[in-house]
């Protein structure tokens, strides 16, 4: 990518506008690295617990994207489970949160397979926990492509079973693949998402939020669009439940709505919506439990995906069971991880451009890369 060229032509484009022009060329520059946050600091890359450390039994599936690039997964089930039982059940295809590997989500998949009694398939983006590669928006939605194929190959995996669950970035990547293969899945759910790239980076990087948004001049800076505003649509007919936590520190609530609102005025019938009042961007399934768990139940009930002795698992249920005490235990130690660290590298990151975009010929350094700003 060459730097001074972008320089040049944000220059020439924003003419007097120095801090804002300083700030996009960094913006095209570090975009991949101020985007996609496959390491919280302070943590380390490699998983330290493992499914089992959840009760659950897994598999670790290796597959390749379409470009060669090596991807991991994990294959997870409730612990009683015998053979055979994974065809009879759903299977929720779980694409995750930006920052952090899938360590960080197994707090949350411990749950979600003990409320639905369903397998899950969490495969990591390029770039994240054990799969090779950097993320990029082509690169994550063929990985997405890949991890369906994958699960479509499965002699235990009911393909007519199939759920796409996706939250925050993991709601772009879903939102983009049951668009465009809408006829392989029972269902889908997204939980608070964003309408797309464009929209969320003036609210991380604020000086250049008279550049870049809804019919903003700066916008094809943006490599990484994922625009989801615009493929949601394509999802009419198939069966949706939109999650939006209206105490979002991150991502606006209001583009959870708009999103809604696109995918109804689509003529869709079967899109729910159920929103937590005090939640925030990561923890509507802790914060609000009583609603976040039973709302997703009845969602998989209605649509044929669920069973008929069937209660939401107590709390007390989860808790008292021997197996979880250490999982209860390294679940805080990864809550408490990420609820610092998701704002940390955002915010680490923007602060630096925004520095670094004030002070022409300086340098900056966003995980891992450094730029100068002419
Ligand atoms: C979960 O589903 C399996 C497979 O259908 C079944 O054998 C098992 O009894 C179910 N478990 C619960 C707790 O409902």
């Amino acid at each position: 990518m060459d730097v001074d060229l972008m320089w040049w032509l944000t220059r020439s484009l924003f003419v007097g506008g120095g801090i804002a022009g300083a700030g996009l060329a960094l913006l095209y520059t570090l975009q991949e690295k101020l985007i996609y946050v496959p390491r919280l600091p302070g943590l380390p890359n490699p998983y330290v617990y493992t499914p089992t450390r959840f009760g659950l039994q897994y598999e670790d599936v290796h597959f390749k994207a379409k470009d060669g690039t090596k991807l991991h997964g994990w294959m997870l089930y409730p612990q009683d489970w015998k053979r055979g039982a994974m065809r009879k059940r759903p299977t929720v295809l779980f694409f995750q949160e930006n920052a952090g590997n899938m360590n960080m989500r197994l707090p949350y998949l411990r749950l979600l397979i003990l409320s639905l009694n369903c397998s899950v398939f969490a495969p990591s983006y390029r770039g994240y926990g054990q799969s090779s590669g950097s993320p990029s928006e082509a690169g994550l939605k063929q990985d997405a492509e890949a991890s369906l194929e994958t699960l479509l190959q499965r002699q235990d995996v009911n393909p007519s079973k199939i759920v796409c669950l996706g939250k925050s970035l993991g709601g772009a990547v879903g939102i983009d693949l049951t668009a465009k293969h809408k006829d392989k899945f029972a269902a889908a759910v997204f939980e608070n998402t964003f309408t797309s790239i464009t929209d969320v980076a003036p609210k991380v990087l604020p000086f250049l939020k008279h550049l870049i948004g809804q019919g903003r001049p700066a916008n094809w800076l943006i490599r990484n669009k994922w625009n989801s505003l615009e493929q949601i649509p394509k999802l009419q007919g198939l069966p949706l439940l939109l999650m939006s936590s209206l105490q979002d520190e991150l991502l606006p609530p209001a583009q959870m709505q708009q999103l809604y609102k696109a995918v109804t005025a689509s003529g869709s019938k079967d899109c729910t919506w159920v929103e937590f009042e005090d939640a925030g961007h990561m923890d509507a399934y802790e914060v609000a439990q009583q609603e976040y768990w039973p709302a997703l139940m009845q969602f998989f009930k209605r649509h044929g995906l669920g069973q008929d002795h069937w209660d939401a698992p107590a709390d007390d249920d989860i808790d008292d069971k021997e197996a979880y005490d250490s999982a209860d235990e390294s679940a805080e130690v990864i809550e408490d991880s990420q609820q610092q660290g998701n704002g940390l590298t955002h915010r680490a990151g923007a602060a630096a451009v925004q520095k670094a975009a004030q002070e022409p010929g300086s340098s900056v350094h966003v995980n891992g890369v450094s730029a100068k700003t002419s």
